[in-house]
């Protein structure tokens, strides 16, 4: 059993310390206070897709998030991610009419310091999330989007400005 595996034994919202552990023995990257309240899906090309993540210190990531880490995914310090956020960072361009996920390709994605993720989001391949930003539930994120702003729909669009430092903020 991998330590994913492992991990993925322990019921949700207990065990948060072990859990957390058993995921950086896979490979993955965590710092201080970080802590995954549940299971966690990780996929990914080679043997290791753990040690392509890493996250902050001062995290949340909720129950039955899942990492597609084909390419690296980097979450900033100070994040939180609801129930069942997805990051996919692998794709194909357009094949031919008999098979349209043509040559594969992964792209990194990127999640700054303070964003929040809401449940069921999810963030396609090469995006980046700036940070202090908001991600509504059940939003799919298909571009890059600005710092201190809160995105939601499907694709995320701009819903509205949310104060920053350096702008409005302390
Ligand atoms: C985004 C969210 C935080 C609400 O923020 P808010 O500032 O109170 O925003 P409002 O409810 O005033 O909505 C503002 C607009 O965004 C829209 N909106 C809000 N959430 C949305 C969503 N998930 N998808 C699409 N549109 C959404 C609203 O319909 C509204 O549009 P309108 O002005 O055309 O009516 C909330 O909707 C949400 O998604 N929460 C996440 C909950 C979650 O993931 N919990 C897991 C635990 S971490």
């Amino acid at each position: 059993v991998s330590f994913v595996g492992l991990a993925n034994l322990l019921p949700p919202l207990s065990f948060v310390r072990l859990r957390t552990g058993l995921l950086r023995l896979a490979g993955l990257r965590s710092g201080d206070r970080t802590a995954f309240g549940g299971r966690v899906r990780i996929t990914g090309r080679g043997l290791r897709p753990a040690s392509r993540i890493s996250v902050g210190d001062n995290c949340w990531i909720n129950d039955s998030c899942t990492f597609d880490a084909s390419a690296t995914i980097t979450i900033g310090n100070g994040t939180a991610f609801g129930h069942e956020v997805a990051l996919i960072t692998s794709t194909h361009d357009v094949g031919s009419h008999f098979y349209r996920a043509g040559t594969s390709a992964d792209l990194p994605i990127v999640i700054g310091d303070g964003a929040w993720i809401g449940a069921r989001a999810m963030v396609l391949p090469g995006v980046t999330v700036g940070a202090g930003s908001i991600v509504a539930a059940g939003s799919v994120v298909n571009r890059d989007i600005a710092p201190d702003v809160l995105a939601a729909g499907v694709p995320a669009k701009v819903i509205r400005r949310l104060d920053g430092c350096g702008r409005d903020g302390p």
